[in-house]
C-alpha cells in the first residue's frame, strides 16, 4: 500500500520517547494542558452549556452570529473594533490554520514559519502538502527577526508569513518594526498575513502596539483552548482583516470550506456568553502562576555558571541556555531523563538553529515547578559547569 507523503514514514519514538518509557515516573516539565495544573475552575463554569437551545441543531459555516457578536464584543474591548461579520469560529487553532492553508495554497506552495517555532506548524503544513520556508530570529533577549535572508527567501510560492504573538517558545512579542518590516514585505509580494496571537493574554510587560497594514490580507487567530484555559471546548477563531473586496472574496471560499466540515459544536456556542465571564479571572489565575514560576526558576538557577534563564514577555514557557561550549540539547534532556526523571523539552524540538536551550512550561502547580527546578539544578551542578 502506497500512503500519501503527507504522513511521515518513520513514525517509530525517538530516542527522547524512549528515555521516557524507561524513567517512569516522571516529573513532567513540559505540561502545557492547563486543566491538569490545578488552576480553581469556578464549579459553574460550564453551566451555559446545557442551555436548552442547545438542543437544536442549526449548522451555520462560521459559527451563529449571536456567537460572533458575542466574541467580537470580547476582543473589542482590548481596544480595536472587531466586526463580527469578520469573525469565523473553528473548533481549534489548528483547524484554523488548516482552512488557511486550504484557502491560501496548492501543495507545493511554502509559508514563510518563524523558527525557531511552534513544531506543530510542520505537521499543520505537511498535511495540507505545504512546505516550511524559516525565517529565523537573532538570539537576543527579544529575539528580533534577521532580516539579511528574509526578502531573498521569498519565492513565487510563497503564500503568506506567519507570525506567534507572543511567540511559543521564545516569549517574545514582535516589534513594531519587526510588523512593519514583515507587513511590507506581504504588501510587495501579495502575500497573507497570519497573526497566530493565542498567548497574547499572558503578557508579563506592557506589549508593543500591534500593527496593521489596510493593504494586507491579514489573518488573527485566538482561542478558548488558552484564553480560557479550557482546550477541550474546541473554540477558536479567525479574524479577517483588509481590504474590503479581497475579505469578501476571502469569506465566500471559507464559508465553502468551513461548510464542507461543519465541525463547530452548538453547546459551546450557545455558552459562550456566560464562558467569557470567567476569562478574566482564569486570566490572572493563570498570569500570576506564570510569573511566580518564572520568578522562582530565575531564583533557584542564579548561582549557576554558563547556565542563564533567558529573557521573556510573554507566553506559557521559559527558556534555559546553557551556555557551555559543546553542550548538547537532546542529550542533557535525555541524561536528566536518567538521572532524575525530570522531562524538559530540548530547543532542537523547537529548531532552534544555534545555542543549547531547554524549554520548560511555567504552567505547573508551584511545588511541583519548584521540585523539578531543584532536581533540574543538581542535574546542571553535576556537570561541573
Ligand atoms: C502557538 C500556538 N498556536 C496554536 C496552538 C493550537 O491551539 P488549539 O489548542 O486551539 O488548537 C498552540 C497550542 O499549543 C500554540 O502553541
Amino acid at each position: 500500500m502506497n500512503f500519501s507523503n503527507r504522513t511521515p514514514d518513520d513514525l517509530s519514538p525517538n530516542a527522547i520517547a524512549r528515555a521516557i518509557e524507561a524513567a517512569q515516573p516522571v516529573l513532567d516539565m513540559t505540561q502545557s494542558n492547563p486543566t491538569l495544573c490545578g488552576f480553581n475552575y469556578p464549579p459553574d463554569i460550564l453551566k451555559g452549556l446545557s442551555r436548552p437551545e442547545a438542543l437544536i441543531y442549526d449548522p451555520q459555516a462560521f459559527g451563529t452570529l449571536k456567537a460572533r457578536e458575542v466574541l467580537a464584543n470580547y476582543l473589542s474591548a482590548n481596544g480595536q473594533k472587531v466586526d463580527p461579520q469578520n469573525l469565523v469560529l473553528t473548533a481549534s487553532t489548528s483547524e484554523a490554520y488548516s482552512y488557511l492553508f486550504k484557502l491560501l495554497g496548492n501543495p507545493g506552495d511554502s509559508f514563510l514559519t518563524p523558527t525557531p517555532g511552534y513544531p506543530l506548524l510542520d505537521h499543520l503544513l505537511h498535511l495540507e502538502g505545504l512546505e516550511l520556508n524559516p525565517y529565523f530570529f537573532q538570539v537576543h533577549p527579544d529575539w528580533p527577526i534577521d532580516r539579511t535572508r528574509l526578502e531573498a527567501s521569498i519565492t513565487p510560492q510563497t503564500k503568506g508569513i506567519i507570525t506567534i504573538n507572543p511567540h511559543n517558545p521564545t516569549g517574545a512579542f514582535l516589534s513594531e518594526n519587526d510588523q512593519q518590516v514583515l507587513l511590507n514585505l506581504c504588501e510587495k509580494f501579495s502575500m497573507a498575513y497570519l497573526s497566530d496571537e493565542v498567548f497574547s493574554d499572558f503578557a508579563y510587560v506592557s506589549q508593543p502596539r500591534r500593527i496593521q497594514n489596510p493593504k494586507v490580507l491579514t489573518f488573527r487567530l485566538g482561542g478558548l483552548s488558552k484564553s480560557l484555559g479550557l482546550p477541550q471546548l474546541k473554540l477558536s477563531w479567525i479574524e479577517i482583516l483588509g481590504p474590503d473586496k479581497l475579505v469578501e472574496e476571502c469569506k465566500e471560499r471559507l464559508d465553502l470550506i468551513a461548510d464542507t466540515y461543519l465541525s463547530l459544536n452548538t453547546p459551546v456556542q450557545v455558552a459562550l456568553e456566560d464562558l467569557l465571564t470567567f476569562a478574566p479571572d482564569i486570566q490572572n489565575q493563570m498570569r500570576t502562576r506564570l510569573l511566580y514560576n518564572r520568578n522562582n526558576l530565575e531564583k533557584l538557577l542564579s548561582n549557576l555558571h554558563e547556565v542563564k534563564v533567558w529573557p521573556a514577555q510573554g507566553g506559557w514557557y521559559a527558556l534555559v541556555k546553557v551556555l557551555r561550549e559543546g553542550a548538547k540539547d537532546e542529550d542533557l534532556v535525555i541524561q536528566l531523563l536518567k538521572k532524575h526523571q525530570v522531562l524538559v523539552q530540548p530547543g532542537s524540538f523547537y529548531d532552534f538553529p544555534t545555542g543549547c536551550f531547554l524549554v520548560i512550561s511555567l504552567l505547573s502547580q508551584p511545588d511541583l515547578f519548584e521540585a523539578g527546578v531543584i532536581r533540574l539544578r543538581n542535574f546542571l551542578e553535576d556537570l561541573k559547569f
